[in-house]
């Protein structure tokens, strides 16, 4: 649906079918809820004004917590929400008529009727890796400049068995690097560790080295677990040099629906999550008096807020990220060690693929705000991420690089 058609359905009642629909699935990261937003939010009071807003989002069974329908009562004189022709504000609108919303900051607001929740493990197609990337090692190889080589280094990704993960993993051992993949599918990050190697070995086909790639279960948000993964990494590798913290999700919800249990869950893998691993390896390092590199993968969206999806929670996730970074690059300076942090705009991998298949309007709606006009693909990151590694930044540290197409820049 166009977001014209979808303004018009809202202005007539209609409005409440979202782009993303709720759906009733597991949410395939979190180990202590299955329960879908929808089916642990109800509404729960009813009143004249409260059932008039529950009556009109009922239609699309939409979630709706006490307290935001208490709430919409509080402000019922003045903001009847989901019976305004456009996203009405608590509080009053002065001076200002139906007409004219409609189109006031229209491009520029959040819409509270998209839900996204995380998709099962099972509805997301597996990556493969990419190939004729660059990787071929001889004499057709172009020239470049040495210090962008990962030769020598052992690097660890976090998520690393799909989607952006994967694709730096791979770009990391193309560069050189031995790759330990770490991700809560350990049988994914096997198949996947394999892939890489095959991939490599066919398309360096007289190559002496063939790097080594292996594979490595860990929840992100747990410190015991991540623990005992850079111990079984460490011994298999014998060393770690190089960080890559990929492990991380997001959910469109509507922040006064979103439950505290689901959101502390969001926070711990794509914050704790970046927080252990980039301690522990930094332990490691500081023990082994070695100069290191790390990246975080944080998210254009903890500098900006993104539209019209919702998602505040994720948003203050990757501005934790990004300053996480700059923080710690500062305290881990005197000991040698990097932390940058790379800001990804709107990426297509599988999973959002799958969202953009279900809602094209709003592929649309994003590349009509991005500067380059398209969404990035997955290898747009293997540059990026080879040089804050690499030498090539021994002097870039605290940074975040976006990699937005110029988004954040508008
Ligand atoms: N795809 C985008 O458009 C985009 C844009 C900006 C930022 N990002 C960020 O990039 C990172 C990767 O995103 P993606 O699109 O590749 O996601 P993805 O879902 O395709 O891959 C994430 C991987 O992390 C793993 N994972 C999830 N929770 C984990 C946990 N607790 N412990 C260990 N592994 C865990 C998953 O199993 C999966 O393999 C995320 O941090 C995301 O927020 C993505």
């Amino acid at each position: 649906m166009s977001l014209a058609g979808m303004l018009s359905r809202r202005a007539t009642g209609m409005g409440t079918a979202p782009w993303y629909r709720a759906t009733s699935l597991p949410i395939s990261t979190s180990s202590t809820s299955s329960k879908s937003i929808s089916s642990q939010v109800r509404p729960t009071t009813r009143s004249s004004v409260g059932a008039r807003i529950t009556e009109t989002r009922a239609t699309a069974a939409r979630p709706i917590a006490m307290f935001s329908t208490q709430l919409m009562m509080t402000n019922s004189t003045t903001s009847n929400r989901g019976l305004h022709s456009s996203p009405a504000k608590f509080g009053k609108e002065k001076n200002v008529d139906a007409t004219t919303t409609a189109a006031a900051g229209e491009y520029a607001r959040t819409d509270d009727s998209i839900q996204v929740e995380y998709p099962a493990e099972s509805q997301l197609p597996a990556s493969e890796p990419l190939t004729g990337a660059g990787g071929a090692v001889g004499k057709n190889r172009p020239p470049t400049l040495p210090t962008f080589s990962l030769q020598g280094k052992v690097g660890v990704v976090t998520g690393g068995a799909r989607g952006l993960g994967l694709v730096m993993g791979q770009g990391m051992v193309i560069s050189g690097a031995d790759l330990a993949i770490v991700d809560l599918n350990k049988e994914e990050a096997s198949r996947q560790a394999q892939l890489i190697v095959e991939t490599f070995r066919k398309e360096n086909p007289d190559s002496k080295r063939v790097p080594k790639v292996t594979a490595h279960y860990a929840d992100v948000s747990d410190a015991a677990s991540v623990e005992a993964c850079i111990a079984e990494i460490i011994a298999s590798h014998g060393k770690i040099d190089n960080l890559v913290t990929s492990a991380g999700f997001t959910e469109n919800f509507e922040a006064i629906a979103y439950p505290i249990d689901r959101m502390r869950k969001l926070w711990g893998v794509n914050v704790d999550g970046t927080y252990l691993f980039a301690t522990s390896v930094a332990r490691h390092l500081m023990e082994r008096k070695s100069k290191g590199s790390m990246v975080f993968i944080g998210s254009m969206s903890g500098s900006i807020v993104n539209v019209p999806q919702p998602q505040a929670p994720y948003n203050a996730a990757k501005a934790a990220v990004r300053h996480l970074c700059a923080s710690l690059s500062v305290e881990w300076a005197k000991a040698g060690i990097r932390v940058n942090c790379i800001s990804p705009g709107y990426m297509l991998t599988a999973l959002t693929q799958k969202i953009l298949d279900d809602n094209p309007d709003l592929k649309q709606k994003w590349t009509s705000l991005i500067p380059q006009g398209h969404m990035g693909n997955p290898e747009d990151l293997m540059g990026p991420v080879t040089f804050l590694l690499s030498d090539a930044s021994s002097y870039v540290t605290g940074a975040d690089l976006r990699v937005d197409g110029g988004y954040t820049v508008t």
